[in-house]
């Protein structure tokens, strides 16, 4: 397929996507943090668009927004499709967005084609998937489907120390929630029939194997944790070494064995330390107290679970032995998640009629849709991302790529609407 080939309604997906890019804070790529004013700009300008497309709009509590295209039989359970507004830091334009975009064409889409649904849908674009501002993830989701109930707003604050609470109270767009919108949606939705994600692959396996076409077969558990580690802040000059209690040296200890540990149980384990903060932070101290993330995955839950409590005792023999303390806190737990048979082999056979090449996948990403798999249907549909490049300014998908995932995405939503 060629540029020329692209249809009207992928080209104004395309659109949305360009315009929801210019919602970000200033720096490369993308950075739509949750409840800042970027943010809010982006919520609001969606919640624009489904109005203009005639999608009767809500907003729950959290800022979640819904665009609702009333079915013939409302009594029946809604067919839900959408993904997150927020990003990463200096993400990129794709991740998220594309899911949020390509669910606003499609409703209007197919409403302008095969007119009023027999079932309900309705897009959603999820205040926040990525765990990026604050030390949680999928607060949209997660509010939804009862992972969350709202206290955990109170407690949990961002590195500058602004409570979850505090940013909401803050936040623009939520403030504009009137009565009248807000009445309807207080947040948990027992009402959703089915749910299905379109999002970029974020890998590189579509790309290598030149398909089209990622059909989702299950999105792998996930644990994060926040480690503190502490020892002696001293003078870097006249502290013999065996004389230190240097948290530093015993993080660097606890990072080697996480990659050997991890290395050893091989893939599709990953373990990952993407922050850490030093504290004094200064070239004549030894480092006295350290905060690191963990963010461990795997699609098998024992392995997962084996993986933590091995490494856990590993990390407390290092902190005993150097005479730190070690204070090992989890913050996010997410078993692996499997999709809906039933509706990817459904996917699968849209893909074989519409002449796209596919295969079947597991996703190593955490997504919105591993929330719902528990509860309802869930199918995820992936397309290529250039390099396997994702949370960068790098990430791309081509048009084609794009607009191949909204044809099979409408398919599905008309299939299990229409
Ligand atoms: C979200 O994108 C994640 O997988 O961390
Ligand atoms: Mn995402
Ligand atoms: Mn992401």
């Amino acid at each position: 397929m060629n540029g020329l080939e692209i249809q009207p309604h992928a080209l104004e997906m395309l659109e949305l996507l360009d315009q929801m890019a210019a919602f970000t804070a200033p720096g490369s790529g993308v950075t739509r943090l949750l409840y800042t004013p970027e943010w809010s700009r982006a919520q609001f300008f969606v919640q624009e668009k489904m109005a203009g497309f005639g999608l009767e709009v809500t907003v729950d509590r959290v800022g979640n927004v819904y665009g609702r295209l009333t079915g013939r039989n409302p009594e029946k359970k809604v067919i839900l499709t959408g993904s997150h507004i927020d990003t990463v830091m200096n993400g990129g334009k794709y991740d998220g967005a594309y899911g949020i975009a390509a669910a606003v064409i499609a409703l209007h889409y197919l409403e302008q084609t095969f007119g009023q649904p027999q079932r309900t849908l309705e897009v959603v674009s999820f205040c926040e998937e990525e765990g990026s501002r604050f030390p949680l993830a999928y607060w949209g989701s997660g509010h939804v489907t009862e992972r969350y109930d709202g206290t955990e707003a109170e407690t949990c604050a961002d590195a500058e120390g602004i409570t979850l609470q505090a940013a909401m109270t803050e936040c623009s767009f939520l403030k504009s929630r009137t009565d009248d919108n807000a009445s309807e949606r207080s947040g948990v939705r027992n009402d959703i029939g089915a749910f299905v994600e379109l999002h970029i692959e974020q890998g590189i396996i579509l790309e290598k194997t030149e398909t089209q076409i990622g059909v989702v077969q299950g999105i792998v558990g996930q644990r994060r944790y926040v480690v503190k580690v502490s020892g002696i802040a001293n003078h870097a000059g006249t502290t013999p070494m065996h004389m230190r209690q240097d948290a530093l040296a015993g993080v660097v200890e606890m990072l080697h064995v996480l990659e050997c540990l991890a290395r050893e149980v091989g893939e599709p384990l990953v373990a990952t330390t993407g922050r850490l903060e030093v504290f004094p932070n200064m070239p004549n101290v030894i480092p006295g107290e350290i905060l690191f993330t963990l963010d461990i995955r795997h699609s098998n839950e024992h392995e997962l679970e084996d993986f933590c409590t091995k490494l856990s005792l590993e990390f407390n023999e290092i902190a005993a032995k150097r005479e730190l303390s070690l204070n090992l806190t989890p913050v996010l737990r997410a078993v692996p998640a499997p999709m809906d048979e039933k509706l990817y082999t459904e996917v699968e056979e849209i893909c074989r009629q519409q002449g796209k090449t596919f295969r079947h996948m597991m996703s190593g990403a955490g997504h919105d849709a591993q929330l719902f798999a528990p509860r309802c249907p869930t199918a995820m549909i992936f397309v290529p991302s250039r390099g396997g490049i994702s949370h960068s300014p790098e990430e791309y998908s081509s048009p084609e790529e794009l607009a191949a995932g909204l044809d099979v995405l409408i398919a599905i939503l008309y299939q299990l609407a229409y």
